[in-house]
């Protein structure tokens, strides 16, 4: 078998709502060009569960396992886990595709020069948002404004640290209400669940400090809607994107698996369409 007909061995970090469907989605969608060839979960069920859908013995006995395993790692964890996983993958040259954007965002350039270091790609899908074609390309030339307004029923605020330290009692809320509005860095700190979509426009456009991010509690919508403006030497942009929730998990859009898995698509196949 010649090097050019050889298959992409994929591993999995993560075995809930997007890494199950991305394994199924392997599995029945890009056997062709890819293969699953390990899964791992810090719950280790979750692997083992997950492995015997396929009738292969996938777990991973540990995550140096897995990565040793794979050319391609995909994260689908949580925040907190994020970056500690992504530098391990990085580390022994393989290449990573990162959902838990939220959790890296602050550790960017030091990855970058990771990435630099050991010749491995990090690949970030656009997820449960519009326009990050638009604006990768006109942030070659000159941006002038990036403003995310993020619509959520008051209900997907429970628990994040700014509503408790505000105080913010989300059962009284009964018309719109803008909740915070601030840069994305201070958002991601603030929303840490709720904001992988402000650390991806953050990463694709101006940064973390100049993408502003607007958070609304909507009591009338029962879809997480993200708006975006981005102003530019280019032109203007807005997108509007009310996403239906996975229907494995009721905190994750299911754009952003559907967008991960278009990030897969773009890797294996040797057509690539859009910035
Ligand atoms: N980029 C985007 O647009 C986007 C959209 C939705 C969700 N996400 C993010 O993707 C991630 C996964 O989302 P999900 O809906 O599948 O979550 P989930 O809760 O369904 O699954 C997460 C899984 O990761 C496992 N896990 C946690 N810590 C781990 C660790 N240190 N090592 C190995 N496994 C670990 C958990 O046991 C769980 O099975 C989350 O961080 C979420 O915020 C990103």
């Amino acid at each position: 078998m010649s090097e050019k007909d050889k298959k992409l061995k994929i591993g999995i970090v993560g075995c809930g709502a997007i890494g199950s469907s991305l394994a199924k989605a392997i599995v029945s969608g890009f056997s062709k060009e890819g293969e699953l060839v390990s899964l791992y979960d810090i719950d280790i069920e979750k692997a083992y569960n997950l492995s015997i859908k396929f009738n292969k013995k996938l777990a991973a006995l540990n995550l140096e396992d897995l990565i040793n395993k794979a050319d391609l790692v995909i994260e689908a964890t949580k925040a907190d886990a994020a970056f500690d996983i992504v530098k391990k993958v990085l580390s022994l040259s393989k290449d990573i595709m990162i959902m838990s954007v939220g959790g890296i965002i602050q550790h960017y350039q030091e990855l970058k020069v990771l990435t630099e270091e050991k010749k491995a790609r990090i690949f970030i899908p656009s997820g449960a948002i519009c326009g990050i074609d638009g604006l990768k390309a006109a942030s070659l030339g000159k941006i002038n404004k990036v403003i995310l307004t993020t619509r959520k029923p008051p209900r997907a605020f429970l628990g994040a640290p700014y509503v408790l330290k505000k105080k913010i009692r989300l059962d009284n809320i009964d018309k719109d209400t803008v909740l915070f509005e601030g840069n994305a860095s201070q958002a991601i700190k603030a929303f840490p669940q709720n904001i992988n979509v402000a650390a991806t426009l953050s990463m694709a456009g101006i940064g973390p400090e100049a993408t502003i991010v607007r958070i609304v509690a909507s009591p009338t919508i029962s879809r997480n809607i993200h708006e975006i403006e981005i102003e530019s030497d280019a032109g203007k942009i807005i997108t509007r994107t009310e996403n239906v929730v996975h229907p494995d998990n009721p905190k994750t859009s299911y754009l952003a698996v559907l967008s991960a898995q278009a990030t897969l698509k773009q890797i294996l196949e040797p057509i690539k369409i859009g910035t």
